[in-house]
């Protein structure tokens, strides 16, 4: 290799999307917020556990769960649908999750709890 070359880029830079809705909120099974706005809007689910019908979004390492439930309740509120956080962090954080075994990720806080009265 000649010293004039650039620099070849990491795949990691190289691979990023450039629109947010092309960022995976399922790294395990490659699903896009994208995609998941798509299906949640055709299939309308009641419940966050149906995200897993979509290309099966949280059945692997189910790292993703926290953040499919939270895009759940944005979409059950009116809200955008979105993660809280960059596409690198986002994969930053599950792989030490995946590491480490990590759970409960800070960024996603946890689900409203039913009291009774
Ligand atoms: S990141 Fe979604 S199941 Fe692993």
């Amino acid at each position: 290799m000649s010293d004039s070359m650039p620099p070849f880029p990491s795949e990691e830079i190289a691979c990023q999307p450039k629109d947010p809705l092309d960022h995976e909120v399922c790294l395990c099974f490659h699903v896009s917020i994208r995609k998941m706005q798509n299906f949640i809007q055709r299939e309308q689910p009641t419940r966050a556990s149906q995200l897993s019908q979509c290309l099966d979004a949280g059945t692997g390492c189910r790292w993703c769960v926290p953040f499919l439930c939270k895009m759940h309740r944005q979409w059950e509120s009116g809200e955008a649908i979105e993660l809280p956080v960059s596409p690198e962090e986002y994969a930053q954080r599950r792989a030490a999750y995946k590491r480490a075994g990590v759970k409960n990720d800070p960024l996603v806080e946890p689900p409203p709890i039913a009291v009774s009265p």
